[in-house]
């Protein structure tokens, strides 16, 4: 409960209120605490229930949503207090303002519009950036090479975080050409990334869901589209509307980056809250993290994101040191993944959770406690091998950062 915004409505519209309910009730972000239709007795409703927001309808009768509005805010200083109107009369959203709300959203209320307004709300609610989003947590993966393991983190993070069943999680491969994330998950999906794009205005939360494909492990998977020449159809404005409607459905989004760092690519890493820039410990890797990140300079907030992870330690003997690599990137490495390649090939070939097939195996306790790192949660997964069936592991507070023993298997 503690990652919900709970949330109370007063709208004396039927339809209004229904309608808002229902975007409500498909947000997993939002626990709706009260439904109230009639003004006079919202302020009872805010004493009993504690809703950390309130969302107030004006157009039933402004004078009295404005007097309501600065009753709670001066009682119940705790409850913020959004607005939603059809109105943007200038002089009647100053009056909203100093009555007391914290947003106001003009009519119709996008999923992004709302999202965007309970994330701010909950910022300031929290003191911004240093405290604890209740909101989405984007985690972006992108690769310094081709085939250095960028969709492998990216599935198996997703797995191992969706599988407790304590987090909502959605991978979204966008890796729009050559994506194989549903080759991973074993998976063939009715729906793509093209079909949610292009029918963004008129999914809700129910029929999103039903678009997504759904693996054992509890990970949502919208991949990437069939067709290369539907590629095109995926812009920077449509993903934004996507990511806006993924944000307000699950608590964490994966997003499986391209090599090509093109538009759709620079979307992901401006949305995403961390960025996981996957290098292996060879001169080609090392020499474009250093490229990549002079590059992210460029963009505003993106560098400050990135965190290295190096996959497939202990490859080779003619691996560059991990000393010498931090010392040429000139950045902390934030984690380190042990080579494993039998494992590795085995869940992407089987499509079966790492945590399943191998829960013993150095790389899947380091993909858990990589999930910890990332999310400061406990993670815990469901092995349901070796005959433990419903046996939950846990590596909390888990292993000292990033010093998992590199194994050599290959
Ligand atoms: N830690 C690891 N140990 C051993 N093998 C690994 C490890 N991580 C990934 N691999 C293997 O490396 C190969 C490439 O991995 P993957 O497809 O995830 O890379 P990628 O960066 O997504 O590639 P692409 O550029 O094609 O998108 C796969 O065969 C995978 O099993
Ligand atoms: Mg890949």
């Amino acid at each position: 409960m503690n990652n919900l915004f709970r949330v109370a409505i007063v709208d004396p519209n039927d339809s209004t209120r229904e309608s808002l309910k229902t975007m409500l009730l498909g947000m997993d972000l939002v626990w709706l605490e009260a439904e109230c239709s009639r003004y006079e007795f919202f302020e009872d409703v805010i004493g009993q229930t504690s809703p950390d927001i309130g969302i107030v309808s004006l157009d039933s009768n402004a004078d009295k949503a404005i007097d309501l509005i600065s009753n709670i805010t001066r009682d119940n200083p705790e409850c913020s207090i959004l607005v939603v109107s059809n109105t943007s009369d200038g002089q009647l959203i100053l009056r909203t303002m100093r009555a007391g709300v914290k947003e106001f959203l003009t009519r119709p209320v996008g999923v992004e519009d709302l999202v965007g307004a309970l994330e701010r709300i909950s910022s300031q609610k929290t003191g911004g950036a240093n405290g604890k989003s209740r909101t989405c947590q984007v985690i972006a993966v992108c690769g310094a090479t081709g085939g250095v393991g960028t969709t492998s983190i990216a599935v198996n993070l997703g797995c191992t975080l969706a599988s407790g069943g304590k987090h909502s999680v959605a991978l979204i491969d966008l890796d729009l050409a050559l994506g194989d994330a549903d080759v991973f998950l074993d998976t063939i999906p009715d729906y793509t990334l093209v079909d949610v794009a292009q029918n963004i205005s008129r999914l809700d939360f129910t029929l999103l869901k039903r678009s997504l494909t759904k693996h054992s492990s509890g990970l949502y998977l919208l991949p990437r589209p069939v067709q290369l020449q539907d590629t095109a159809l995926i812009t920077p404005d449509n993903l934004q509307r996507v990511f806006g409607l993924l944000k307000a459905s699950f608590s964490h989004l994966i997003l499986d980056l391209s090599k090509s760092f093109n538009e759709v690519d620079m979307t992901a890493l401006k949305t995403a809250q961390q960025v996981l820039l996957v290098t292996q410990l060879d001169l080609p890797c090392l020499r474009n993290v250093v490229r990549l990140m002079m590059s992210f300079e460029e963009v505003e907030g993106l560098k400050e994101k990135v965190k290295i992870v190096v996959n497939r330690v202990g490859l080779g003997s003619k691996d560059i040191s991990l000393k010498k690599a931090q010392e040429t990137i000139g950045t902390e490495l934030f984690w380190q993944l042990p080579n494993d390649y039998r494992v590795m090939v085995e869940v992407r070939n089987n499509g079966v959770p790492i945590y399943e097939f191998a829960p013993r195996a150095s790389i899947t306790q380091s993909f858990q406690a990589l999930g910890e790192a990332l999310t400061g949660e406990r993670v815990e997964v469901e092995s349901k091998a070796g005959g433990s069936s419903g046996k939950w592991l846990s590596f909390w507070p888990g292993k000292t950062k990033g010093k998992t023993e590199p194994v050599s298997n290959d």
